[in-house]
């Protein structure tokens, strides 16, 4: 997509975090890790908890419900419904019929969205496309991740990583030239196994070893990871950034993917973005996967640092491999 006029924009956000607060402190009881390790490898200084009988759909909800309503729109209103989750309740039916049902958004067709991290960009550009399409009015994205159950809790390297939340969004035509400017994603399948959850599926269904091993549960390779997510990253930033006939000076903010300080630090060096105008909340809630950036997006226009007119530039990286960038004008 090249130097167009903005089709869609969006109109609301919201987010949802649960209210137990791990701490680093909590993970130097449960592994060999330490508060400074863990600060000055990733930034991370707590993540969000969400209890066991509150899973996806009902994390969804409650964004979804707060997207409408700061939308000043009801249930009824939604045309299309697409949930971005690394970690649906069930694996039949999809988390989006599941989030409809629970919404009661009677009207709309529902789908699920799985792209790991870099889920809520695919799903916004979907969005844009139906409203391209005149398949919809009014679509709302919902980003909804428990991390904390595909946690391998013995594993150092990465438990200390990730975290519970959702965030949600509502997509609408462009009014007056505002939204999406420009969009590009990619994927790299040739990479999956850097980061995945091998076993529970249909090649390797769970059985008594698989679990006793932990198959089941998130392995990654983090340095290879955070290699690959700063390249692409900083790629499909300028990427969208040339096509939407901008440059680094015109991004009032940029709301990357929280996964690692570092990793946003050295991708906004490469966008040439300074850090005063990057959004960071990952000292607060560690990797929400799919949920960061519409989590992102909500504070920061809460915190008055998105506005009308504000330039905002998005950047994502995930499992699959999978990556993207966003670039809008409130
Ligand atoms: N506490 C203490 N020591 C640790 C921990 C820990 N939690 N984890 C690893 N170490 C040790 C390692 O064992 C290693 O020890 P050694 O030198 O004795 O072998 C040492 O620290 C360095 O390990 P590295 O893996 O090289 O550390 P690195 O600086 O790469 O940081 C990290 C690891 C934080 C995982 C980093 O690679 C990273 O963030 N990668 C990206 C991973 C990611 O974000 N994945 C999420 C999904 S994709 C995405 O969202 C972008």
């Amino acid at each position: 997509m090249n130097n167009r006029k903005a089709v869609a924009r969006i109109s609301a956000t919201s987010r949802f975090l649960p209210d137990q607060i791990m701490t680093n402190a909590d993970l130097e009881r449960m592994v060999d890790t330490s508060d400074a390790w863990i600060r000055e490898r990733t930034g991370i200084r707590e993540r969000r908890i969400a209890p066991p009988e509150m899973g996806a759909v009902q994390m969804g909800e409650r964004a979804a419900n707060a997207a409408l309503e700061k939308a000043g729109l009801s249930p009824s209103d939604v045309d299309i419904l697409i949930v971005t989750t690394a970690t649906p309740d069930r694996l039949l039916p999809s988390t989006a019929c599941e989030v409809q049902s629970a919404i009661g958004a009677s009207r709309c067709f529902a789908y699920d969205l799985q792209a790991a991290c870099t889920g809520f960009l695919y799903a916004l550009s979907c969005a844009e496309g139906h409203i391209a399409a005149r398949q919809a009015e009014t679509v709302l994205v919902v980003a909804t991740e428990k991390m904390s159950v595909i946690t391998n809790w013995e594993d150092r390297a990465s438990c200390v990583l990730f975290g519970d939340g959702a965030g949600a969004v509502v997509v609408q035509p462009s009014l007056n030239g505002e939204g999406v400017l420009s969009s590009h994603h990619s994927s790299n399948g040739d990479l999956a196994s850097l980061l995945q959850r091998p076993a529970g599926g249909g090649r390797l269904p769970l059985n008594e070893e698989r679990l006793r091993n932990q198959e089941h549960m998130l392995q990654m390779s983090g340095p290879e990871i955070f290699k690959a997510a700063v390249k692409s990253m900083a790629k499909a930033g300028s990427k969208v950034m040339k096509d939407a006939g901008m440059c680094a000076d015109d991004v009032d903010i940029m709301v990357p993917h929280q996964a690692n300080i570092r990793i946003i630090e050295s991708t906004a060096r490469y966008a040439r973005i300074p850090m005063d105008r990057v959004f960071v909340n990952l000292q607060h809630y560690g990797n929400i996967s799919s949920a960061t950036i519409p989590v992102g997006l909500d504070e920061a226009i809460e915190e008055g640092r998105i506005g009308p007119g504000s330039v905002v530039l998005m950047t994502a990286f995930g499992a699959g491999l999978t990556w993207g960038a966003t670039i809008m004008r409130w």
